[in-house]
């Protein structure tokens, strides 16, 4: 029997819907958006997040603030979604989607400035749908790529959340481990809790357990002793923000997995889509990393296991260096060192198919 797909954000009448991410796995809960403020919001405080998925939903908010905009006047209207685009812009710094999705909805403001309002947010308003199912179809392709790779695996470790509720399709590596499951019924998926915010938990567990892949939930601290016993055959994550050398920022806790790996001569692969790439950055030390609050290490999931006063260091995100990854997958196909070469000569391939 076909599994139900898990889609976290709709779009209907202008106005977005968001799956309450932070109540899952125990409640489905939906969230009307229906002002550029609560889209904002909704990202910042995550109801919706991953990297992909942050995009999309900025790129609705935008359409949101077009479409539900009263004004008549082309240079005020004009004036108002550029405000939105802005707030949108300052949710979250580190996952480079969210300006990516944000720049192309400017672009399209620009190019159909000249024409009636109206038109301008039908325009908006399809460029909005067009991300999010583009990256419905990237998602597929990441995983046919990423699914050849964990083909003969026996056991796959992923870390953070990176399947349908963080992108618009299946997901990124979470994708290229159900592509996988589906040729190796044998595939079993050691999925990283994600502290301080509990993603692997939460949200993986959920869809793994919803694809019907054998799993078990580890705490971060056990992938080193999995590993030492060779209980793990390959590491697969997302990512945030890829730079020019394969430096990569996603989850806090991946770059410990990257050096483990390395140590014990395990395959580090990273999947994202063309849109996480951020190639004008030459390095790592180039990327801002999302500082969080404190609450979410000393309160996780609201119950207090540290005094509320003691002083906490919450990065979002850490950077692998390229250096210890195994291969970048992206919805071109694999690329490897030296990934100056390969992430470039993707890029490109990406943007000509693109046009
Ligand atoms: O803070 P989050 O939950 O938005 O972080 C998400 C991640 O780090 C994912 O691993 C990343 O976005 C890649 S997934 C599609």
């Amino acid at each position: 029997m076909a599994v139900k797909k898990l889609r976290p954000i709709r779009w209907n009448g202008g106005i977005v819907y968001l799956l309450e991410q932070r109540d899952l796995p125990f409640h489905e809960k939906w969230v009307k958006c229906d002002t550029v403020e609560k889209v904002a919001k909704a990202i910042e405080e995550m109801t919706v997040r991953g990297a992909p998925a942050i995009g999309i939903t900025a790129a609705y908010g935008v359409a949101l603030g077009a479409v539900r905009s009263k004004n008549k006047n082309a240079s005020v209207f004009e004036k108002e979604v550029k405000k939105a685009i802005s707030r949108l812009r300052r949710t979250r710094p580190t996952a480079v989607n969210l300006f990516w999705a944000l720049d192309r909805m400017e672009e399209c403001l620009k190019a159909v400035s000249v024409l009636p309002i109206a038109e301008q947010k039908r325009a908006l308003e399809k460029e909005a749908i067009d991300i999010h199912l583009e990256d419905e179809a990237l998602c597929n392709r990441l995983g046919e790529h990423g699914g050849r790779l964990l083909e003969k695996a026996k056991n796959v470790l992923t870390h953070c959340n990176t399947g349908a509720l963080a992108t618009g399709g299946d997901g990124t590596a979470l994708a290229a481990i159900t592509h996988a499951a589906r040729k190796n019924k044998k595939l079993h998926v050691w999925v990283d809790e994600t502290r301080p915010y509990l993603q692997g938990a939460r949200l993986t567990a959920y869809e793994v357990a919803h694809a019907g892949i054998d799993f078990h939930l580890i705490t971060d601290n056990m992938a080193a002793s999995l590993m030492k016993q060779k209980k793990v055959d390959a590491i697969i994550v997302g990512a945030d923000r890829i730079v020019a050398n394969g430096d990569t920022a996603n989850k806090i806790g991946t770059y410990a997995l990257a050096v483990m790996a390395k140590a014990h001569g395990i395959p580090f692969y990273v999947s994202a889509p063309t849109t996480t790439l951020d190639l004008i950055k030459k390095n790592g030390d180039e990327i801002e990393i999302e500082q969080r609050n404190p609450k979410e290490v000393t309160h996780p999931q609201g119950i207090a296991i540290a005094k509320e006063s003691y002083p906490v260091y919450n990065p979002a995100f850490d950077v692998t260096p390229g250096k210890l990854i195994t291969a970048i997958i992206l919805e071109t196909g694999v690329c490897r060192s030296p990934y100056q070469k390969s992430l470039r000569q993707a890029l490109a391939t990406a943007k000509k198919e693109s046009m």
